[in-house]
């Protein structure tokens, strides 16, 4: 009897402000006013109904016998308290039991500077942030491992932090966090697992090439080279709002970007398959009513 392959739902980048709860003035408008109004508005319309997909999301969740949701982050558009909040109630349906919920935080939810941002997103994500490798953990929750059955593991590293200036939007894996992943690589308790990378910064774009100085992350070169030992992996990512799949020489994982879920005209995501350690990626796509598989 074969074994039941281990389903994971990887989304990113859902990008929930304050606005969509007030989203009925809409209505009140001429459809050319409503197009000024979002000219003035800039980005963030493009996430006007992130909070209708979520609830489709959670029922793709329910219909595809999904085990594990990983979530590779911004989950908002400034990391307000409001928003967050929002989020972590949007979430809610796909966090329980908390071990099968795996994500990081993106620049957004920890975008704005008061110290205590970083505090934030953990005081409300607590419920799954739990490590099963604690001793491994360099400032907060990171790196974040989690042991799936018998096969699989997922690390999860924190690249995402406040950029004071707004043009900046890169991201930087502390030292401390990478060393702490290439000690967890060799721990014995992870030998012959597949190994899932988690961090919110895209490590390549889809042409293979890097990403800009101002919106990349910094030591990508340095990670990409921690994680040459895995010898079979993926590395899953967000903040670039496209669904894509790369290689790079030199590392057998491949990267799996998430995309956003909600960016209205880009939506994606990834259902993953692992049996044994064959891994089966299928692109999620957005029809205007519900997520599918795209075969
Ligand atoms: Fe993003
Ligand atoms: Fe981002």
């Amino acid at each position: 009897m074969t074994e039941k392959p281990l389903r994971i739902l990887h989304f990113s980048d859902i990008h929930i402000n304050i606005q969509i709860r007030h989203m009925h003035w809409k209505k009140w408008f001429s459809k050319r006013a409503v197009g000024a109004i979002n000219l003035l508005r800039g980005r963030s319309k493009y996430f006007d109904d992130a909070e209708i997909k979520m609830e489709a999301m959670v029922r793709f969740k329910e219909e595809n016998d999904i085990d594990l949701v990983i979530n590779t982050g911004d989950y908002t558009a400034l990391g307000l308290e409001q928003e967050l909040v929002i989020a972590r109630e949007l979430m809610d349906p796909m966090m329980y039991p908390p071990q099968n919920y795996v994500t990081v935080p993106g620049n957004h939810d920890i975008y704005v500077h008061e110290g205590d941002s970083h505090y934030r997103f953990s005081r409300l994500f607590c419920s799954v942030l739990q490590n099963d490798l604690p001793e491994y953990c360099r400032g907060g929750h990171w790196p974040l491992v989690r042991l799936v059955g018998d096969n699989a593991a997922i690390i999860a590293l924190n690249s995402a932090r406040p950029n004071l200036l707004p043009w900046k939007s890169d991201g930087t894996i502390p030292d401390e966090q990478l060393e702490a992943f290439e000690e967890i690589l060799k721990d014995e308790r992870l030998a012959g697992r597949f190994i899932f990378v988690l961090t919110h910064y895209a490590p390549r774009l889809a042409n293979g090439h890097n990403d800009k100085k101002l919106h990349g992350l910094n030591n990508v070169e340095a990670f990409l080279q921690a994680c040459k030992p895995i010898q079979s992996g993926a590395i899953l990512c967000g903040h670039i709002h496209k669904t894509y799949r790369v290689r790079t020489h030199g590392v057998k994982s491949e990267i799996f970007c998430a995309g956003s879920a909600t960016m209205e005209g880009h939506e994606g995501a990834w259902l993953f398959e692992l049996q044994r350690d064959q891994l089966e990626a299928t692109p999620i796509r957005w029809d205007g009513e519900k997520y599918y598989l795209k075969q």
